[in-house]
């Protein structure tokens, strides 16, 4: 791991797996060298370039590590500002550096106006990843309005065309895989709704279309609101990528001395798609979560959400937590329902008292009971949010995001509190600080269910900003509330999977992934999820959502940190045994799925089956879980090869009742070959080095 300055002009960053080239040009712009394999530092050079002709400027030729508008650039660029003098030109050439361990930090300056751009970059040890972000300084005299801010330009290696990667999803269908060749122009995947949200993610993976292979690109933005992610092929087969907050209806206005720090984006390189799972799940777990559950594996939790809805109550609730008690689960979570008016959507959201006809001894009762029980007691809320209908808007209607003329829209019956301002995100910190104080909550379901409309806040200068002070805003909240309760974990849920990225890692202990909860649509959700996503964050429940058999449903459930959602009202004793056997078996191997490398080994749509494997780093205990949903005719055998271990050990595989011994290379390169007739057929094999 290595930050250096070669010569005048030629910046250094290396890790153990790349090495990234910077190089101040004549014109002062910071140009894009190298992002590849290691070599000699000492041969880079910055070259001349002139435009080609009256129709091809040179810095639309050129590779900058941060474009601004201005000048001859008529291609997509990272920065656009309007000084208070109308002139809307930035020409930021390089002024300074500072290099200080892993961390390289150029200062940019405009060569007229108070306009300063800090890029600034981190190589982090032992995982592959580098770390790069924008900080733009307004240090003159006058405001500058500043129109888009990305958070970093990455030039690619190769001219030849990429594939690249991302997803389209839905509610109840996150993370669907998109492949998109590029040959020309711009693919963009973004979100407008205030959380990174369902449909695309903010991240990109990227595959050259290179005979020979060639290395495969990916960054992931560190921001969970809405986000903008631009992948471009100019003319001249060069390709750029751009990630930062979106710069549709955003806008900061920077007045003497004020900045703008623009999120982190990581990225690197891996040898094929899969391998970026495994690079950026260690990475997450060496360097974003929170550092209170960083090292600590996940607990098993019950959630009541799909037994009884908004239908909660003290009796009802204790006595879903003697059941759940009976599975071996640790942590059992109230989801909605349990405050204010709350009997259904249509009312309650802003009031967090607790309603004393469902819980006349207040929520101390229940709490009790389930830690008596051996449990932690974990509860939802949904703090940036208030129904019409309730007492929090009564007193404060002007505490919601809207436009002064226009009556603001509700989806799912409720409003978006305005958090940008102090007393609102005072309000929301009190709340829960309450609940915490006041109760022995282990656990906080943090909620979200709708996006940002009629984005207007009158106590804004510049309302534009509201997109990200809004997001920050969260992120704050759960940091104080985090710094004061360290043995409180905190989920990030929106509707499902609508708060699912870098950003969100960094503040919460996991997300919840989907509403959905079909086994067989969860595959789909959860290899998608996988790409560039660590398993650990990923909550996965069993439900009574389809009828495939338990076994089927805990196999794909336990890919993640698992966690139950079934009526247990509905569940015998004997369900309630089976129940506990795979969550004692879960534990047994939860640090080897929480903490390990993930190999897809295989999947339904190539392969017709899914076979998922998770090993330690240290190679000595892997599970490995395989699934077909129903096979065909007589095509029912399937050979599984296995990943990452020691060619050399001897290790012992159990399937259910059964027992082989078989060398690491005979498991890598010959593999098992196992009959999955029929439907919802699935295995979980263990594997431990003898
Ligand atoms: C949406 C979440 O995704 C569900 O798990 C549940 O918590 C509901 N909200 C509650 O309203």
């Amino acid at each position: 791991m290595a930050v250096f300055r070669v010569g005048e002009n030629i910046f250094v960053l290396e890790n153990e797996s790349f090495q990234y080239v910077m190089g101040v040009g004549a014109d002062g712009t910071v140009r894009h060298l190298h992002w590849g394999d290691k070599v000699s530092p000492d041969d880079f050079e910055v070259r001349v370039f002139d435009d080609i002709n009256s129709n091809h400027s040179y810095r639309d030729t050129i590779c900058e590590e941060y474009s601004s508008f201005g000048g001859k650039l008529f291609r997509d660029c990272a920065f656009k500002c309007e000084f208070s003098d109308g002139v809307r030109d930035a020409v930021l050439v390089f002024e300074d550096y500072v290099i200080s361990e892993d961390t390289l930090k150029l200062i940019l300056r405009d060569i007229r106006y108070g306009l300063e751009a800090e890029l600034i970059y981190k190589v982090y040890d032992g995982c592959g990843v580098m770390g790069r972000k924008t900080v733009i300084r307004n240090v003159g005299e006058d405001r500058i309005e500043c129109e888009k801010i990305m958070s970093a330009e990455l030039s690619f290696p190769e001219k030849c065309e990429y594939e690249v990667i991302n997803t389209n999803g839905t509610w109840w269908g996150e993370y669907q895989i998109v492949r998109e060749r590029l040959s020309g122009g711009s693919l963009s995947f973004e979100s407008r709704k205030g959380t990174s949200a369902h449909c695309n993610a903010p991240f990109f993976i990227a595959e050259p279309s290179l005979r020979d292979g060639g290395k495969i690109l990916f960054a992931a933005l560190a921001y969970s609101g809405s986000f903008k992610v631009s992948v471009s092929r100019d003319s001249f087969n060069v390709t750029r990528a751009l990630l930062g907050v979106n710069d549709f209806d955003f806008g900061v206005t920077l007045k003497k001395g004020e900045k703008f720090s623009a999120p982190w984006v990581y990225f690197g390189s891996a040898q094929c798609a899969d391998e970026v799972s495994r690079i950026m799940n260690r990475f997450a777990l060496k360097h974003v979560f929170p550092e209170q559950f960083r090292e600590k594996p996940l607990p098993v939790l019950y959630n009541s959400w799909e037994a009884t809805g908004f239908n909660v109550t003290a009796e009802s609730q204790k006595e879903l937590a003697d059941k759940a008690a009976k599975t071996g689960v640790e942590v059992f979570v109230m989801d909605d329902g349990w405050f204010g008016e709350r009997k259904d959507d249509f009312a309650g959201l802003g009031d967090w008292y607790v309603n004393r006809e469902k819980f006349p001894k207040g929520l101390s009762e229940l709490i009790d009971h389930v830690n008596a029980l051996g449990m932690d007691f974990g509860l939802w809320v949904e703090p940036e949010m208030v129904n019409p209908d309730s007492d929090l808007y009564s007193e404060h209607p002007d505490w919601v995001y809207h436009f002064k003329t226009r009556t603001p829209s509700r989806m799912r019956n409720q409003l978006v509190l305005n958090l940008t301002k102090p007393q609102v995100k005072e309000f929301v910190f009190g709340f829960i600080d309450k609940l915490l104080s006041e109760n022995n909550i282990k656990y906080i379901k943090w909620d979200m269910n709708r996006p940002i409309s009629e984005p207007g806040a009158d106590n804004l200068e510049n309302s534009r900003e509201l997109w990200f002070r809004h997001t920050q805003a969260v992120y704050d909240i759960v940091d104080s509330l985090k710094a004061k309760y360290p043995e409180t974990q905190f989920e990030a849920c929106a509707s499902g999977g609508g708060r699912c990225d870098y950003g969100a890692f960094g503040h919460f202990d996991e997300i919840w992934t989907s509403d959905n909860t079909k086994p067989v649509d969860r595959i789909d959700i959860q290899n998608g999820y996988s790409l560039i996503n660590p398993t650990k964050a990923m909550r996965a429940w069993v439900t009574d959502s389809s009828d495939a058999p338990w076994s089927f449903k805990f196999n794909i459930a336990m890919q993640g940190s698992l966690g139950l959602g079934m009526n247990l009202f509905e569940c015998s004793e004997d369900d309630l045994d089976v129940m506990k056997e795979y969550v004692s078996l879960y534990k047994k191997y939860r640090e080897v799925i929480q903490f390990g490398d993930r190999y897809c080994l295989m999947n339904l749509e190539d392969h017709g089956l899914n076979a998922v494997e998770f090993v330690t780093e240290k190679e000595n205990r892997a599970i490995v879980f395989a699934a077909a949903v129903n096979t065909k005719h007589l095509h029912r055998s399937f050979k599984i090869r296995l990943r990452g271990l020691d060619e050399k050990s001897r290790y012992r595989v159990e399937i259910g009742g059964e027992s082989t011994e078989k060398s690491g290379s005979y498991l890598m390169h010959a593999g098992l070959e196992r009959d999955f007739g029929g439907d919802f057929k699935s295995e979980i094999w263990t594997v431990n080095r003898l």
